[in-house]
């Protein structure tokens, strides 16, 4: 029985999630933010979801510092065969029983869901063991490390009429979820081109204990364990781009190379590719880790205005010319009435009119590029929250899985161009049902 304070701390919190009282975000636009029938909520405010979490590392402890505070959240377990990040877990689930074995977690009948934020090469089995136990399963993107890995999980969730949530919280944050709606209403007309980008200045290497432990903790350098930036960051980017097109490139091509962290690491530290829609338009997709200046974007360019979803920013093309007094006193400061130019220009129009854009919305946090975590609002906190929701009430949320597996695979047919040099199409026997938000 929960406490009148734990019913009201709750209600706050749901409210602040925007997911009572009618007051949800854009609902009908989004099958996955679908709004729940009056039984489900009433489930949804009793109840708590029981979970096992497997793989307590960096992104692991960062969910159950979340989970915490959640109140629809009960960590029941913590599981990871490496020693100082089961205790680092402990100490946030003092009460939580521990496995090293994720095997004998799942054997666990008082667990009704799992988390898994474990190295990609873990993915796909830990995610099928776990439908296949009868768990509602939340696993990190992207989802493995080959398509036909992430087919396996797409058809093991399909048959297990259980719930599967992988970790693409952009889909939750509120800036993408109101700039996407604006999109699909005209904001920007007709999207002629995108161009993602995420630069970082790191080597993204770990401190290590002890040598042998190298491969372990540095996973992300290795082929055997990762697929380098196509799978660690290209696939949230990438998922953007088929969101605001509502389509699936159809081909790709790319370079890759290790230009700057020769430090024996095996993936790409640099790669650039241009992913093509039947329509014509092309994505961009590019990724150094040795400069930072451009930070991360998915500049999104439509015939009628550009839009900037990192920045939470969007620009028409037209914009209004400045007032007369601003162009005069423009004029004076460019000193045009003084001399008579005869090679550069004489006219300064465009700073009388910079275009600055307008605010996705108020209030909102924009990522510098540099965590390899998140910014603090960037729909996680929404995302776990739709998990534990969709894990009490049993209901998938429709199409969330179907986005994360087009992104995940695009991320893995950019790396076979790259690796390969050649253009890849999209094959047709790794294509599923994509509902396009009807
Ligand atoms: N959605 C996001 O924005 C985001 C951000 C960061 C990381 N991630 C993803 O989270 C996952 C984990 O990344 P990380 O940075 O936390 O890595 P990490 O190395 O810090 O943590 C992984 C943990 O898994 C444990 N582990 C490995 N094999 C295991 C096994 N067989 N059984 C039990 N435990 C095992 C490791 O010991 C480690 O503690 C990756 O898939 C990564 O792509 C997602």
């Amino acid at each position: 029985m929960l406490s009148e304070d734990t019913n009201l701390s709750r209600r706050d919190f749901f409210k602040e999630l925007g997911m009572v009282g009618g007051g949800g975000m854009m609902l009908s636009a989004f099958p996955w933010l679908q709004s729940c029938s009056a039984d489900d909520k009433a489930k949804i405010v009793k109840e708590k979801v029981r979970i096992g979490f497997i793989g307590t590392g960096s992104r692991g402890q960062f969910h159950l510092n979340n989970l915490k505070s959640n109140p629809i959240a009960d960590v029941v377990a913590l599981c990871d065969n490496y020693p100082p990040h089961l205790k680092d877990a402990s100490a946030i689930f003092p009460k939580a029983k521990r496995y090293v074995d994720y095997r004998r977690l799942l054997e666990d009948k008082d667990i009704q869901a799992v988390m898994i934020a474990t190295p990609l090469n873990e993915h796909a089995h830990m995610t099928i063991e776990s439908l296949q136990a009868g768990k509602h399963v939340f696993c990190e993107k992207s989802m493995a490390m080959t398509p036909q890995d992430c087919l396996n999980m797409y058809n093991t969730f399909k048959q297990s009429g259980k719930v599967l949530f992988i970790g693409q919280q952009r889909l939750y944050d509120p800036k993408y979820v109101r700039v996407m709606e604006m999109i699909h209403n005209g904001l920007i007309g007709t999207i002629c081109g995108i161009r993602a980008y995420w630069f970082r200045n790191n080597d993204w290497r770990r401190p290590v204990p002890s040598p042998e432990l190298e491969r372990k903790i540095n996973w992300r350098l290795y082929k055997a364990t990762s697929c380098g930036l196509m799978t660690e960051l290209a696939t949230h980017q990438l998922q953007v781009g088929n969101w605001a097109l509502k389509m699936i490139p159809e081909t790709v091509t790319g370079m890759g190379d290790i230009v700057f962290w020769k430090d024996g690491r095996e993936v790409y530290d640099n790669v650039s590719l241009i992913y093509r829609y039947s329509n014509g338009v092309k994505m961009t997709y590019e990724s150094i880790i040795s400069n930072k200046f451009y930070g991360l974007e998915e500049e999104i360019l439509g015939n009628k205005g550009t839009v900037e979803p990192e920045k939470g920013r969007y620009y028409f093309e037209d914009v209004k010319p400045a007032p007369g007094i601003m162009q005069l006193i423009n004029q004076i400061e460019h000193k045009v009435f003084d001399n008579v130019s005869f090679a550069g220009p004489s006219w300064v129009p465009e700073t009388a009119s910079i275009n600055k854009g307008e605010m996705i919305m108020d209030h909102m946090t924009a990522h510098d590029g540099a965590s390899s975590v998140g910014a603090s609002d960037d729909g996680t906190v929404e995302l776990e929250t739709a998990f534990c929701e969709a894990a009490i009430t049993g209901k998938p949320a429709k199409n969330l899985v179907e986005e994360a597996y087009y992104s995940s695979v695009l991320g893995l047919l950019g790396l076979q161009a790259m690796e390969e040099n050649r253009i890849v199409t999209f094959p047709a026997e790794y294509k599923i049902p994509y509902l396009n938000f009807a």
